[in-house]
């Protein structure tokens, strides 16, 4: 190919993409004017639940587990504190105050389950943010049962009780 036809084949090239560029853009128009995200006449908004809502459906995992909570025999809190060490502590520290190694590279930190303001949250609370994971901690529906779950609610409560 000599440079002149090399050179005018080159030209044609815009050419050719804003050709396919309408096509697309053409393709897309008609179905897309209905699916916008404005909302239509009587439609309710589509809010974005908070970090920590839980779903009605039970969709998010956690509700039905709910219902069987472990009691707080001391059985069950050394089980919990057993599960913790493994679990827990390389974010939340030995003794649950945030002072993990692993935790210190969080923003916020990891919270202080000794603290009031973790001990006043409900014990359901707590199994739901082992469960589902809470803004930057990972959940841990995967790694343990409900069983397991409430075990760790059972010696996160206790660290409040003997205050660490
Ligand atoms: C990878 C690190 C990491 C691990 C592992 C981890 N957490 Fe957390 N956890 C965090 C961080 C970070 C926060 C604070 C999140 C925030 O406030 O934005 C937090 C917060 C919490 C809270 C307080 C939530 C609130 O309402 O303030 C509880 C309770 C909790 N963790 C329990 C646990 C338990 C129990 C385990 C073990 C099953 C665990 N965490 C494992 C990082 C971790």
């Amino acid at each position: 190919m000599s440079i002149y036809r090399a050179k005018k084949a080159i030209n044609k090239i815009p050419v050719c993409l804003s050709g396919i560029m309408l096509a697309i853009v053409l393709a897309g128009c008609p179905t897309e004017m209905t699916e916008q995200p404005s909302y239509k006449p009587q439609e309710a908004p589509l809010l974005t639940p908070p970090a920590s809502s839980v779903s009605t459906q039970g969709r998010a995992g956690g509700l039905r587990d709910l219902a069987s909570p472990t009691t707080a025999t001391p059985k069950s809190i050394e089980e919990g504190r057993y599960l913790f060490q493994i679990y827990c502590t390389m974010c939340h520290g030995e003794k649950g105050r945030g002072d993990g190694p692993v935790g210190q590279k969080f923003i916020p930190k990891p919270a202080d389950l000794t603290s009031a303001r973790v001990q006043q949250l409900g014990d359901e609370e707590i199994f739901l943010r082992i469960t589902n994971g809470f803004q930057t901690m990972p959940s841990f529906k995967k790694d343990l049962t409900p069983q397991e779950r409430w075990h760790i609610v059972n010696y996160v409560r206790s660290l409040g009780v003997k205050g660490g």
